[in-house]
């Protein structure tokens, strides 16, 4: 759906982007991440043609960005930055209606669809519809943000930090609710932060970058497992990478069969990190493992946990 092929960008002397090659297939969630002035923001701005490109090619579905004309980019990629890029004079509704105007969509249907995103995003139209963005606090202008990138139901999705100036439990809705998104609504996304535990949770793909370039690529559990080098590990969290491995596998691709014992109880569907966490508490070496109606359909030991065979 998306591809670079080594691409760069230059300012004046400077190269921020440095012949970065890149593929996101439809319905695939890819994360950015990288130090500070990496080369992550342009990249985005580079897809969505606010900047060209100085070098290389970047294609969607199979054919340069220069081929798409404004209003075509604008209708299938939305973009979310962390500072929203909302219209100060225009109210919450207007500013989320943007795009359907632009292309013309019958004024119902575009009141119908500014209704039904602020209802998704938690903002209720008959509080927030006719604020300003300056009524807003930074979580609610960002949702804001997200709601106008989604207005026209783009099938891309750039989205640069945009959950940074949320609380952890409204961030982890809008992750949840980004997730769900993606998965039922095939989106393509390209998403940037600089939270590994965002990056780790969203990613079907995640990419590091360091000073322009590309320093690895691959699921979060292969560069959890096998970093490239010692600016990735650290990247990945250094000596807290076990654990954020074991948060990504769940219980039940490592229990084994029941014995007759009662153990501490563990949800089947709980990530082995959080097994950890109940062993710890509990001070047991094994734990029973329990499906939603408490039933037990397995047991999960250290060994199991670390990854050994089963005995
Ligand atoms: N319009 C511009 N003109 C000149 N230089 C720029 C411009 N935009 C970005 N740069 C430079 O390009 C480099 C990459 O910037 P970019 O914004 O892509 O970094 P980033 O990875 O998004 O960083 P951050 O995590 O801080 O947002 C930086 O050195 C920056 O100073
Ligand atoms: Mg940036």
């Amino acid at each position: 759906m998306i591809e670079l092929r080594r691409v760069s960008k230059r300012f004046g002397a400077e190269t921020a982007v440095d012949g970065i090659s890149l593929r996101v297939e439809k319905g695939e969630l890819c994360v950015l991440v990288g130090t500070s002035g990496c080369g992550k923001s342009t990249t985005l701005r580079m897809i969505n043609r606010l900047l060209e490109h100085s070098a290389g090619e970047i294609q969607i579905d199979g054919r340069p960005v220069q081929a798409f004309d404004e209003v075509q980019l604008r209708r299938r990629i939305g973009y979310v930055i962390q500072s929203t890029g909302l219209f100060p004079h225009w109210t919450v509704a207007r500013n989320i209606g943007l795009v359907p105007t632009l292309l013309k969509w019958p004024r119902a249907r575009v009141e119908a669809r500014i209704s039904e995103l602020m209802a998704l995003l938690g903002l209720p139209r008959d509080t927030f519809g006719d604020k300003y963005p300056d009524q807003l606090s930074g979580g609610q202008a960002q949702r804001v943000g997200v709601a106008r990138a989604l207005a026209a139901d783009p099938d891309i999705l750039l989205m640069d930090e945009p959950f940074g100036a949320l609380d952890p439990i409204t961030r982890e809705e809008l992750q949840e609710q980004l997730a769900g998104l993606q998965s039922r609504l095939h989106k393509t996304i390209v998403f940037v932060t600089h939270d590994m535990d965002e990056a780790l949770r969203l990613a079907d793909r995640l990419v590091v970058m360091d000073r322009g370039r590309i320093v690895q690529q691959g699921t979060p559990l292969q560069l959890l497992r096998d970093p490239a080098s010692p600016f990735v590990e650290s990247m990945l969290g250094g000596e807290d990478r076990g654990l954020k491995a074991a948060a990504l596998i769940p219980v039940s691709e490592r229990m084994v069969a029941p014995g007759a014992e009662a153990l501490p109880r563990v949800a089947v569907n709980a990530s082995l990190r959080q097994a950890l966490a109940l062993m710890l508490s509990a001070r047991a070496p094994r734990l029973s493992v329990v499906d939603a109606d408490g039933r037990v359909v397995g047991e999960l030991g250290l060994p199991q946990l670390l990854g050994a065979r089963a005995p």
